[in-house]
């Protein structure tokens, strides 16, 4: 998408399409004032769309002031420090996967190493018991598909009883994890609701796993893309969370999101209407010039590196702690483990399917165990 992006930087920077009353933005500064504006630009975004969809409650879709206490609520329990604590847990489930592999001298990066870990890591978060695992996995891809409009769009009854289960059971007998940190967190004297509990907990399959999942693999594939900066990073580990924003900035995740003005304002020099939907192009605004000296230089030591793939203001990505961890660990130890990993040049690379990621679906390389 990125030559488009950049002709349309150029030519129409906000994008008018009458069939569906949406602007398009694809300048940073704009996408910025969008996402900085919650005022003007609202993130309950289905409600005149009619459409029944699982996420249509979750903090995603709330504005202030019911934005602010949620998030207050949630964010008790989901602190930075609570997830710097899981490093060694996460060191030690990418061990675990790496482990399977290391014999081979040949790995899908997505199969075997960034597509399990999130799954792995928020089911630990949430107290899943290991067994339960399996299970787990296919709801939450269940759940990720019907967001995508690729399966069926409601969350399965039996993922939300278990989870309602679960939820009862750290009600009783509170445990060492997110979901009783969660149960436990309050807000002038408010709880979360079990519903709301379900929701969250739903929220974070959809919003956390095929993420950090692209996130890992377009971390490879800009290795792949530019051996000198994987040398760069052998040399100097050090520079690997640098790399990882750069990841981010040059290969976005999660590539746009939605809002809808709430009043008729000016935006670039472009006039918009209370009720029309506005899309900040994120992948674009990261590739935009006027922020990025030589944006599609992929640099690992760019400094200063303000990309938006986590958002921006109120709804900034909640699990991007998370996620940054999962990459750093992710990245360290296959490169202390392995050396000339590349990619396989005969296996076409596939985009997923969602156009709302950037990412692809299966990334088969080789390499070499270090001595
Ligand atoms: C919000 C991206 C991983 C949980 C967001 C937003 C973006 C984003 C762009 C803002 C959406 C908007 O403003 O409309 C990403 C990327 C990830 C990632 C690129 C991985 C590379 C995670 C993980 C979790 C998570 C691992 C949790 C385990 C959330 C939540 C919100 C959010 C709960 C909503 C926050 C709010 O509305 O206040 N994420 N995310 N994300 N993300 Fe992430």
């Amino acid at each position: 998408p990125f030559p488009f992006y950049r002709r349309m930087r150029e030519s129409r920077p906000l994008f008018y399409r009458p069939e569906d009353e949406t602007w398009q933005v694809f300048r940073y500064a704009e996408a910025e004032q969008v996402l900085n504006n919650s005022a003007l630009f609202s993130s309950v975004r289905n409600r005149e769309r009619g459409q029944e969809r699982p996420l249509q409650n979750s903090i995603l879709n709330m504005d202030p002031p019911q934005h602010r206490q949620f998030r207050s609520l949630v964010t008790q329990a989901f602190t930075p420090r609570a997830v710097a604590q899981l490093a060694n847990r996460i060191t030690s489930i990418v061990t675990h996967l790496l482990d399977e592999v290391t014999g081979s001298g040949t790995m899908d990066i997505i199969d075997h190493l960034a597509y399990p870990l999130p799954v792995i890591v928020i089911a630990e978060l949430l107290g899943i018991p290991r067994e339960d695992r399996a299970l787990f996995k296919t709801w939450s891809d269940a759940v990720v598909n019907g967001v995508d409009g690729r399966g069926q769009n409601r969350p399965q009854p039996a993922m939300s009883d278990y989870f309602l289960q679960v939820i009862e059971e750290r009600h009783k007998e509170p445990q060492d994890d997110l979901m009783s940190a969660l149960l436990n967190a309050q807000v002038d004297g408010h709880h979360l609701s079990r519903q709301e509990l379900l929701g969250f907990c739903i929220l974070l399959l959809v919003a956390g796993n095929e993420t950090t999942t692209n996130l890992i693999g377009n971390a490879l594939l800009c290795l792949d893309e530019q051996p000198d900066s994987m040398e760069q990073l052998y040399a100097a580990p050090d520079l690997i969370p640098g790399a990882v924003e750069e990841v981010l900035r040059y290969r976005s995740p999660v590539q746009l999101t939605g809002r809808i003005a709430l009043a008729d304002t000016v935006l670039g020099n472009q006039h918009i209407q209370a009720g029309q939907r506005v899309v900040a192009n994120i992948g674009s605004a990261n590739r935009d010039e006027a922020q990025f000296p030589d944006p599609d230089r992929f640099d690992i030591r760019r400094s200063p590196n303000h990309h938006l793939a986590f958002g921006h203001g109120i709804h900034f990505c909640l699990g991007a702690p998370l996620a940054r961890l999962e990459t750093k660990i992710a990245l360290t130890l296959l490169l202390e483990r392995f050396q000339d990993i590349r990619r396989v040049p005969q296996v076409p690379l596939e985009p997923g399917e969602s156009i709302l990621m950037h990412g692809v679906k299966h990334l088969p390389v080789t390499f070499r165990q270090r001595p």
